[in-house]
């Protein structure tokens, strides 16, 4: 149980991504992620053709991912898998493979929570990464959820702020669509808005309870915008594409910013990690590092690899979870609505 020589297989399958990693001593041997490409067609992700896709992919994920890690299967001593939360179709391929392979090794299984996993992300041991102390407040924020997390210890958590309707990448991917732009238009939104002025257009705030968020009213905010717009010029998108994403991502990041800093008031901690894809987003790295010096904030922004879905966050839990001797057995089932 205190084996700290541990090879640990991690499996991730909780939306559109596949992904398997080999974790050996918290650094990470292989991480590989098959991204489903076909969802881009349909402009956003179609749950049956993702299960079916990950039936396709978990087999040689996971092949590939010992190979890169040059181990053998039977040197694995568990496998760590995401239980929830997430589309239930997905984590159904990734729970099933995850219990047959266990069960056939004869190791143990550790069934992971993948929000939990996007915050202890931070304590794989990689360059240019450090681990955050306790308590730190986590911020994550992706395409399915945004959450701010009191983080005690490793597995203490409490959710004391979150969305109360869309999640942000989503925000970014609906006003995107409306732009014209394919999914998931996050990324693109902030390839634009790197060229644009942040100021040239005023989208409101929404206003809820102070460490809690809502994004739905935004995304309608850009759509009346847009429309509007378009009505008195019909090439206003082309011609402006670069301001209005400029001006919106502001919007946000300035709406994130504002949240941390009525967490960091209401807790008193001052130390903040970062997680899920929207933390990819060049606007909220800038405005985290800014805070150091504005605030006496200490941030921590994790690889770009560790941020958006991945098995290395998998895996990393399952070592901790392996080293305090917390298994499963057969009977877990996977949990569309997993609570932290
Ligand atoms: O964590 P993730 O890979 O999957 C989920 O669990 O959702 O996050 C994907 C989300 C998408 O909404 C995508 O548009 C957004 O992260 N995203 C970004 C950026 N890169 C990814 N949003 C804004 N700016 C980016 N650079
Ligand atoms: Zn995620």
């Amino acid at each position: 149980m205190n084996d700290t020589n541990t090879y640990i297989l991690g499996i991730e399958s909780s939306c559109d991504d596949t992904a398997a990693a080999v974790i050996h001593n918290g650094v990470v041997l292989a991480n590989v992620v098959a991204t489903q490409k076909i969802h881009e067609e349909y402009g956003g992700v179609v749950p049956e053709l993702a299960s079916r896709a990950h039936q396709k992919n978990i087999v040689p994920v996971v092949s590939q991912a010992l190979r890169r890690a040059n181990i053998d299967k039977n040197q694995l001593s568990a496998i760590a898998f995401t239980r929830g939360p997430g589309l239930m179709g997905s984590l159904l391929v990734g729970t099933s493979f995850s219990k047959s392979l266990a069960m056939g090794l004869d190791i143990p299984l550790i069934a992971v929570n993948h929000m939990q996993a996007h915050i202890l992300a931070h304590f794989i041991k990689a360059e240019d990464q450090t681990a955050p102390n306790f308590p730190f407040l986590a911020l994550t924020i992706s395409g399915g959820h945004t959450q701010i997390v009191k983080v005690t210890s490793y597995f203490e958590m409490e959710v004391i702020g979150q969305t109360i309707d869309d999640a942000v990448g989503e925000a970014f991917d609906k006003s995107a669509k409306i732009l014209g732009l394919p999914y998931p238009g996050g990324p693109l939104i902030d390839t634009y808005a790197q060229q644009g002025n942040p100021k040239a257009f005023r989208f409101t705030k929404p206003k809820v309870k102070p460490m809690d968020f809502s994004f739905s009213g935004l995304k309608t905010a850009v759509l009346y915008f847009v429309e509007k717009q378009v009505d008195l010029n019909p090439d206003f998108i082309s011609e402006n594409i670069e301001d209005v994403c400029a001006s919106l991502q502001h919007t946000i990041v300035e709406y994130l910013m504002d949240k941390l800093k009525n967490a960091v008031k209401a807790t008193g901690i001052k130390e903040i990690a970062i997680g899920g894809g929207v933390s990819a987003n060049s606007g909220i790295r800038k405005a985290l590092k800014d805070a150091e010096q504005k605030y006496g904030w200490k941030t921590h922004i994790p690889n770009f690899e560790y941020c958006t879905d991945n098995a290395a966050m998998i895996a990393i839990v399952g070592e901790l979870k392996y080293k305090q001797g917390i298994f499963n057995t057969q009977e877990i089932a996977a949990n569309a609505r997993m609570k932290l």
